[in-house]
């Protein structure tokens, strides 16, 4: 009789014991397949769509500073675009989302890199993600990178305030896919480029390549704007100190290409605000490098131009609407005509 029950309470207690370690079993089976699932999810949503990354880590800030240091994600990259070749120049061109006959454009007349023989030159278009949700727009796009193969996109949004993830971007494709290049230049989609002034006159193949380099049109002592009412209003707790450290103009600046990991790597720890330009000379000044001027007349707006006065430019940044594939013709197709 003792034994009996002894025995059923036994029975009864293995039986809890089983069926309670099955019950954890199926428990620890089902999270997995949870998580799975749910990293599935997301995996898939930032993937194929590109949206938005998390950025609920990110302490709140400023909107004039922009959410960085962040790891974003390239979604459309160009991995081998500098595989095999050394390219004597880069130019990274920023760009938006939609401006697809901008791009054309530039592909049919400055940027076409098949025409500069005597030097190695990869020309690149610098998008972030469309701040209209847009999947055609994406799809596009993608395809267009497919086809051209010079579209570089990491999933920021694209608007004025995060430019300077733009050009941060720019920077660590150089340093992480392009390691092979010898100068950089970072130019706005207006300016219309000398490819050959800048790469024969001003950065010279016959040089030996130079190291912690930069050139532009360089600002000193510039202030930023305290006046409330101001486009450009600066707060003080987005910028603290009187004057800017010297930087570069924005619509085209020219560096060496050890440059780009320098810039990017110190990125990760200075403040960078809204303005890509001045940005850069923060990260400068972190970097104890000096920016030059430009020789000369080498870079400047230009209200008339004429094949003459680009032929001794860098680049030419339009004001108006230029036609620039009436300049190209006229540029390159009279090469050999002199000019007094
Ligand atoms: C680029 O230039 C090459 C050689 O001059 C030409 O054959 C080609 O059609 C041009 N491509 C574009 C997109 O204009
Ligand atoms: C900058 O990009 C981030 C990441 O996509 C986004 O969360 C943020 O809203 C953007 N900032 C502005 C001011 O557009
Ligand atoms: C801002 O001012 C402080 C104090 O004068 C100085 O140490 C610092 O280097 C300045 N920062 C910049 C970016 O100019
Ligand atoms: C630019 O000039 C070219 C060649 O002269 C012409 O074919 C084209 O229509 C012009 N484009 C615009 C937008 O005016
Ligand atoms: C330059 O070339 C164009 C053809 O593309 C021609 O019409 C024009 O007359 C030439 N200009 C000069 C100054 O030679």
């Amino acid at each position: 009789m003792s034994l009996k029950r002894r025995s059923g309470r036994c029975c009864r207690l293995l039986c809890t014991i089983l069926f309670m370690f099955t019950g954890v079993l199926v428990l620890i089976e089902f999270e997995i397949m949870l998580s799975k699932w749910l990293g599935s999810q997301y995996h898939l949503r930032t993937q194929r769509f590109g949206t938005k990354p998390n950025l609920n880590i990110i302490p709140s800030r400023h909107p004039m500073v922009p959410p960085y240091p962040y790891p974003y994600e390239f979604i459309i990259n160009q991995e081998d675009k500098c595989s095999g070749r050394n390219p004597f120049l880069v130019v990274l061109v920023i760009s938006r989302i939609q401006e697809v006959a901008a791009r054309n454009t530039i592909r049919n007349t400055w940027g076409n890199a098949s025409n500069y023989d005597s030097a190695d030159i990869v020309i690149v278009f610098l998008v972030g993600l469309s701040p209209i949700k847009s999947h055609e727009a994406q799809q596009t796009l993608e395809e267009e990178g497919m086809s051209f193969k010079d579209i570089i996109q990491q999933n920021f949004l694209d608007t004025y305030q995060n430019l300077t993830l733009k050009t941060v971007m720019g920077m660590e494709w150089v340093a992480k896919f392009c390691t092979s290049a010898s100068y950089v230049m970072k130019i706005d989609s207006d300016v219309f480029l000398n490819v050959e002034y800048l790469v024969h006159q001003i950065l010279r193949p016959d040089l030996p390549v130079r190291h912690n380099y930069f050139l532009g049109q360089v600002y000193i002592g510039a202030r930023p704007q305290r006046d409330k009412m101001d486009k450009w209003y600066v707060p003080l707790d987005v910028y603290p100190n009187e004057t800017y450290p010297p930087y570069c103009d924005g619509s085209g600046y020219v560096f060496s290409a050890d440059m780009a990991k320098k810039i990017y790597d110190i990125a990760q720890v200075v403040r960078l605000i809204t303005f890509e330009d001045v940005s850069v000379g923060l990260c400068l000044k972190e970097l104890h490098i000096v920016p030059k001027e430009y020789p000369g007349d080498a870079y400047r707006r230009l209200e008339q131009y004429n094949r003459c006065t680009i032929k001794t430019r860098v680049g030419v940044h339009m004001e108006g609407n230029y036609n620039f594939t009436k300049m190209w013709r006229e540029l390159w197709s009279n090469q050999s005509v002199p000019c007094v």
